[in-house]
């Protein structure tokens, strides 16, 4: 299978444009879908879509031609997925990447399953789609937390402008996360490799480490101790149901702790699990990466 027109659907978020830069610089032909209403600029590199996407015929015309789908989509917004991928199928689109780049969502249980139940039915969808229409087929990728971005953010626990680290349970449960430019290289390799990533659900990571681990290297490069928080995932689960409870869907950052940092927990991909050797997608540097951010 070959894929040279590549539609990104949601290009303009916090990961759209690493994926649009790896997909350009790969040498697709790329081409960004936009919301109507969005005010989102891209570069001259890239042709820009602007789509209804309540509406069949401006989707069907933005995915004319395109021999692969990535969606980036907003997590608020994944609803619209559903009518995006229909419209992919009709158009003779090969490949759709669905907007997972998150947890591995087929091990994800209990309250966190169920906020991220839009990502399990567009599997669902795509699998029912794939098995429809020969020439269609999808990717879930999975690159459990956005690093590099989650160390900026404070989503690992870190907060870099109090030199404050929150760490929960032991702080030795061994997770994974990945660089944006890293996600960007691995939607680009598995559009590459389209026949051997065919039907699949995968998972890259640019570190396999540790709350603890990334802490001592904060501490090293800044050359101070830095205030450790310690919490128990018990009380952010109970937090979670609580708030879950009440429709709340901010519960999900409390589970987000649970799912990666309990004691135990082994829920984060093993190095022997990913994906990266087979699609040649490199691991991080974890001092590098402090380093860039602080
Ligand atoms: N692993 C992690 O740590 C992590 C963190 C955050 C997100 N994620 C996941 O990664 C994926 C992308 O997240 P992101 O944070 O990059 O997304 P985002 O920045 O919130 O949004 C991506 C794009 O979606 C479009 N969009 C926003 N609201 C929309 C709406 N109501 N309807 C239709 N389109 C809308 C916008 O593009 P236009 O303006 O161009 O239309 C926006 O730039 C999601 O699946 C999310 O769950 C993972």
């Amino acid at each position: 299978m070959s894929i040279k027109n590549v539609a990104v659907i949601g290009g303009s978020g916090n990961l759209g444009p690493a994926v649009v830069k790896a997909l350009v610089d790969t040498g697709f032909t790329v081409t960004v879908v936009t919301r109507l209403e969005s005010k989102a600029t891209f570069s001259s590199e890239v042709k820009v879509q602007r789509t209804d996407y309540d509406s069949a015929s401006s989707l069907a015309e933005a995915l004319a031609g395109q021999d692969a789908v990535v969606s980036t989509i907003a997590t608020a917004a994944l609803g619209q997925q559903q009518k995006i991928i229909e419209a992919a199928v009709k158009a003779g689109v090969k490949r759709f990447i669905p907007s997972e780049f998150g947890l591995n969502t087929q091990k994800v249980t209990g309250g966190a399953a169920k906020i991220l139940g839009a990502k399990l039915a567009a599997q669902e969808q795509l699998k029912k789609a794939a098995a429809e229409n020969p020439n269609f087929s999808w990717t879930g990728i999975s690159t459990s937390l956005f690093f590099d971005w989650g160390l900026k953010v404070g989503s690992l626990g870190f907060s870099i402008k109090d030199k404050t680290a929150t760490i929960f349970d032991s702080g030795n449960e061994p997770f994974t996360g990945t660089n944006l430019p890293t996600i960007g290289l691995a939607v680009a390799s598995v559009l590459k490799n389209a026949d051997t990533t065919a039907n699949r659900y995968i998972d890259v990571a640019s570190f396999v480490t540790t709350q603890n681990a990334i802490l001592a290297v904060f501490q090293e490069e800044t050359g101070t101790k830095w205030t450790v928080v310690n919490k128990n995932t018990s009380d952010s689960l109970k937090i979670a149901d609580e708030k879950l409870a009440k429709g709340d869907y901010s519960a999900f950052g409390d589970y987000l702790k649970v799912e990666l940092f309990r004691d135990g927990e082994g829920k984060s991909a093993k190095l022997e699990d990913l994906a990266n050797e087979e699609l040649g997608v490199s691991f991080g540097d974890l001092r590098a990466t402090v380093k860039a951010v602080l």
